[in-house]
């Protein structure tokens, strides 16, 4: 019966089929290794950026077209701002090109282009984009790309604690118990499914501050392969062995 809905991906002589009654609802990417492969190859590390701005296309339309709901991908960190100024000024370079240059295709393919993080603390011309590309989007039907840009998730959590404090003492919440249900309403994520796969490629095995309250029951996957490398391949291979999974939420069969 679900062979039906099988579909076949062919790679050398690899056949991995995607069970497409159990596509994640919600993939976390945590993009790594731009730096690693670009070294490898003598390149300066900006052009490992630059080749993971690229990764990202093929990327955002295979969830699309197989029904990913949410797709996030950790661009910038709360951490990142130690990098050299010019590695930092070349990453808000490259947020503003990659937007410029794909709007019109994502517009195309339905994509919510969304943004999660302090988006404040961006120089004004990121913002100015990331606000437009989501009002222009918004309404569209298909993948949310959250981009978390000054992500952490430390501080996504104390900004959801000083906001709910906020709100209990101007009493536009009136509450005496705060439950998960009340706090998730708080956080970046609002509305949005934990996710389901967390990937990260180029061999570390850490979260990093990402997504730290919604990846409680995250399945997660490693590769050692460099994020510029990591194509719809990779991707499958990553979907496949998450549905090998037997998730049971601290339940049992
Ligand atoms: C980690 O690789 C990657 C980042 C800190 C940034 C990720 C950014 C991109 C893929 C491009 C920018 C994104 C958009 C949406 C324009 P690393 O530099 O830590 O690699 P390394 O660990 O090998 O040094």
């Amino acid at each position: 019966m679900f062979n039906i809905f099988k579909k076949k991906l062919v790679n050398n002589e690899e056949h991995i089929e995607l069970d497409m009654n159990n596509i994640p609802k919600h993939i976390a990417i945590i993009m790594d290794g731009n730096g690693r492969w670009a070294k490898k190859k003598n390149l300066p590390r900006t052009m490992g950026h630059k080749a993971g701005v690229e990764a990202i296309r093929s990327i955002v339309k295979e969830c699309n077209r197989i029904g990913v709901k949410y797709l996030t991908l950790y661009a910038f960190s709360t951490e990142n701002w130690k990098r050299p100024k010019e590695e930092i000024d070349t990453l808000m370079k490259l947020l503003i090109q990659y937007l410029k240059n794909e709007f019109n295709e994502l517009h195309e393919n339905g994509v919510v282009i969304n943004h999660i993080g302090d988006i404040k603390k961006l120089p004004v011309p990121c913002q100015e984009e990331l606000k437009s590309a989501y009002e222009r989007t918004k309404n569209n039907q298909g993948v949310v790309m959250n981009l978390a840009l000054n992500y952490g998730g430390r501080d996504e959590i104390m900004d959801a604690i000083n906001k709910l404090i906020k709100d209990i003492k101007s009493n536009k919440t009136s509450t005496n118990t705060i439950d998960e249900k009340l706090f998730e309403s708080y956080l970046y994520t609002k509305g949005m499914p934990d996710p389901d796969l967390i990937i990260r490629p180029s061999g570390e095995q850490r979260i990093s501050n990402f997504l730290l309250w919604q990846c409680a029951y995250s399945e997660f996957w490693y590769s050692d392969i460099y994020w510029p490398d990591f194509n719809v391949y990779h991707l499958h291979k990553a979907i496949i062995d998450y549905q090998k999974r037997d998730r049971r939420f601290g339940g049992i069969k």
